[in-house]
């Protein structure tokens, strides 16, 4: 069935694709991008890293929850959004999720991850003596919470351009 009336949300881990495949989509379906990240940041004035140094993450948790929520006063088929790595780890958005759109998740390896994130600087999570290590905790913990999706997609040795092909033909949009 085609999917192109619904909002389409990217989940999954940090180094999944999900802001650089989310333009690619928007673009290709002339619909608005909306990066939750984007959204926290410009509500607060602070980049994330500036947000978890000087608040922490719960605070940044909070803010995260409503971005999640702003998503709803869109309407179905307006908007591709990007969300950010851990937005799953709470019930109550992944349940504002469900409401807002099609949940699809980028998969990616804990490896993959660490090449194209681990250095980056600008994750605070990662921000550790073994990234490598840290990476593949959280994707642990948070497996059962990317669980929850309507669509999934391995991003794996494959560029931002093929994987949203590959979600365009799977959701004929
Ligand atoms: C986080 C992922 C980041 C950002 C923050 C926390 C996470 O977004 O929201 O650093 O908990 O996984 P990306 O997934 O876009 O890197």
């Amino acid at each position: 069935m085609s999917q192109e009336k619904n909002n389409i949300i990217l989940i999954g881990f940090m180094g999944a694709g999900k802001s650089v495949v989310g333009r690619l989509l928007a673009n290709k379906l002339d619909r608005i991008f909306i990066d939750t990240d984007q959204l926290i940041e410009s509500r607060e004035g602070a980049s994330i890293t500036q947000i978890f140094e000087t608040c922490g993450e719960e605070y940044f948790r909070k803010a995260e929850s409503e971005a999640a929520e702003s998503l709803l006063e869109y309407s179905q088929g307006s908007f591709v959004a990007a969300t950010g790595g851990g937005i799953m780890l709470r019930e109550s958005n992944r349940s504002v999720l469900k409401k807002a759109g099609k949940v699809i998740l980028l998969q990616v390896s804990a490896e993959e991850a660490f090449k194209r994130v681990g250095a980056s600087g600008d994750r605070p999570l990662l921000n550790d003596p073994r990234p490598l290590e840290k990476i593949r905790n959280l994707l642990e913990v948070r497996k059962n919470c990317y669980a929850e999706h309507d669509y999934s997609f391995n991003t794996d040795g494959k560029t931002p351009q093929e994987i949203c092909e590959e979600i365009c033909l799977t959701l004929k949009c």
